[in-house]
C-alpha cells in the first residue's frame, strides 16, 4: 500500500509547518522538499533544544529517515554546507541526505540581483536571491548542481558567459561592483567537492520508496497565497508552494499521492509587502504578535498579523485538494475574550465569497466577518480533542465548517508532546 502525503502552507507562510513535518516526520521514511530554498525557515523544537532549519527538510533530525532535496528547490551551497555543518556540531547525523542533481543553483549574483532588484520591486523578498535564480531556471540560462560534477568543462564555458552578463547589469545598471569569474568558480568547485557524497537522482529515490510501500511526506515551504501562480502575484515568492509543486519538483506523477495536508495557523500572518484584508494594525494585532512570537525565521522581521481568514482557507483547500487540515497555534488565541474569522469580502457594494484573482482587487476588500465566544484559559497542556474547552473545540468545528476540510491535528504550542491528534495520515 502507497503511503505519500504532501504538506502545505494553506496561508502566506509560517503556519508552523516545521512542527507539523516534525511530527509527522517521525513515522516517516522519506522527507522530500520540494520547492522554494533558502527563503525558507522551518522551526523546529525537540526536547528543549531549537533547531532552525532553512533548506534541509526536517525529517534529517531522525536518523533512519531518507531526506530529499528535491529538483524544485533553489539550493544555495554556502547555506547548505553552514547548515550541515551546524547539524553535525549538534550531534546530527546526516548521512541520509541525498540532493537532486538537477536543483538549480542560487549564484553569489542572483542574491547581489534580488537585493538591487528589490529596491524598486518592493516585494520585501528575503534577498536570498531566489527570484533571479528561478528566472534564470525558466530562462534556460540557469545552473543545476548536478552540471558542475557531470560535464565541468561544459559548464565552465556557459558559466563565465553568464558571469560576464550579469556583471553587466549590475556594473552598468546598477553601478556596483560586479563578480570575478575566476573566484566564483574556485568557491564554487570548492563547494560541490564538499556537497558530492550527497548528490542523486532524487526522483528515481522517491518513486522508489512509494513504488516500496514505503511513507513519503513532501514538505512544503512557503505557503498557498505565496504560489507564484495562485498566490497574490506579485507579492509571492517564485515557486510553486501549492501541492502540484510537489510532483514537478521531485519528478513523480500526481497518482503517486495519497494525501494533501493543509497547515493553516488559528490566525493570520504574512511577511513581506502585499495584500491581507484581515490585518489588524492595533493593540490586538500587537497582541498576537506577541503571543505568537510571530517575527521571521529567516531574516528576524516582525510579521504582520490578523484573524482567521476562512475566505483563504477554502481557496486553500480548492487548489491543493486539501484531504485534511492541521491548525497550528491554537494556544496563542488563549486570552482573546473574543474572537473573529473573516467568511466573505466586502468589495465596492459587493459581497466575494471567492478568493480574488487580482491583488489589487484583495488590496481594496474588507472582510465580513463572524465573531465567536473565546475560551480565556490556558490549553498549552491539553492533548486530546475533548478536553478543550467547549469554546475552543467550537472555534476547530467552524474552521472544519468554513473550509470543508476535517482536522487532522491541532498544535496548542511548539513541542513535539503539544499536538493533538484526531486521525492519523500514515497507516
Ligand atoms: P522571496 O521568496 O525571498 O523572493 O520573497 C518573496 C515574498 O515571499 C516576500 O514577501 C517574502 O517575505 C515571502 N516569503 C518567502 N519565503 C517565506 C517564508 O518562508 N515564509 C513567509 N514568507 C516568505
Amino acid at each position: 500500500m502507497m503511503s505519500a502525503v504532501v504538506l502545505v502552507g494553506a496561508q502566506w507562510g509560517d503556519e508552523g509547518k516545521g512542527k507539523i513535518t516534525d511530527f509527522l516526520a517521525e513515522k516517516a521514511d522519506c522527507v522530500v522538499r520540494y520547492q522554494g530554498g533558502s527563503n525558507a525557515g522551518h522551526t523546529v523544537e525537540v526536547n528543549e533544544e531549537v533547531f532552525m532549519l532553512h533548506l534541509i527538510p526536517s525529517g534529517i533530525l531522525y536518523p533512519r529517515t531518507l531526506c530529499l532535496v528535491g529538483n524544485g528547490v533553489a539550493v544555495d551551497m554556502e547555506n547548505m554546507l553552514e547548515e550541515l555543518d551546524g547539524l553535525k556540531k549538534r550531534g546530527i547525523d546526516t548521512s541520509n541526505l541525498r540532493i537532486s542533481k538537477r536543483a538549480p543553483l542560487v549564484m553569489p549574483y542572483h542574491k547581489k540581483i534580488d537585493e538591487l532588484e528589490d529596491r524598486t520591486a518592493n516585494i520585501g523578498t528575503t534577498r536570498r536571491g531566489i527570484g533571479p535564480t528561478y528566472a534564470d531556471k525558466i530562462n534556460r540560462v540557469g545552473f543545476r548542481i548536478g552540471d558542475l560534477v557531470d560535464e565541468p568543462a561544459a559548464f565552465v564555458e556557459r558559466f563565465k558567459a553568464q558571469v560576464a552578463f550579469k556583471n553587466r547589469i549590475i556594473e552598468e545598471i546598477y553601478q556596483e561592483e560586479g563578480f570575478d569569474y575566476r573566484l566564483l568558480l574556485d568557491q564554487l568547485m570548492d563547494q560541490v567537492g564538499l556537497l558530492k557524497p550527497y548528490l542523486a537522482d532524487a526522483s528515481l529515490l522517491v518513486y522508489n520508496c512509494i513504488r516500496e510501500g514505503k511513507k513519503v511526506l513532501f514538505e512544503g515551504a512557503q505557503g498557498t497565497l505565496l504560489d507564484i501562480d495562485h498566490g497574490t502575484y506579485p507579492f509571492v515568492t517564485s515557486s510553486h508552494p501549492t501541492a502540484g509543486g510537489a510532483c514537478v519538483g521531485t519528478g513523480i506523477g500526481p497518482t503517486y499521492i495519497n494525501r494533501v495536508l493543509g497547515v493553516a495557523k488559528a490566525y493570520t500572518t504574512r511577511v513581506g509587502e502585499g495584500p491581507f484584508p484581515t490585518e489588524l494594525n492595533d493593540a490586538t494585532g500587537e497582541l498576537l504578535r506577541q503571543r505568537g512570537a510571530e517575527f521571521g525565521t529567516t531574516t528576524g522581521r516582525p510579521r504582520r498579523c490578523g484573524w482567521l481568514d476562512a475566505v483563504v482557507l477554502r481557496y486553500a483547500a480548492r487548489v491543493n485538494g486539501l484531504t485534511d487540515l492541521a491548525i497550528t497555534k491554537l494556544d496563542v488565541l488563549d486570552t482573546f475574550p473574543r474572537i473573529n474569522i473573516c467568511v466573505a469580502y466586502h468589495y465596492k457594494g459587493q459581497l466575494l465569497n471567492e478568493f480574488p484573482e487580482n491583488s489589487e482587487v484583495l488590496a481594496n476588500c474588507n472582510p465580513e466577518y463572524i465573531e465567536l465566544p473565546g475560551w480565556q484559559e490556558d490549553i498549552s497542556g491539553v492533548t486530546r480533542l475533548e478536553d478543550l474547552p467547549e469554546n475552543a473545540r467550537r472555534y476547530v468545528a467552524k474552521v472544519e465548517e468554513l473550509c470543508g476540510v476535517p482536522s487532522a491535528i491541532v498544535a496548542v504550542g511548539p513541542r513535539r508532546a503539544q499536538t493533538i491528534v484526531q486521525h492519523r495520515l500514515f497507516g
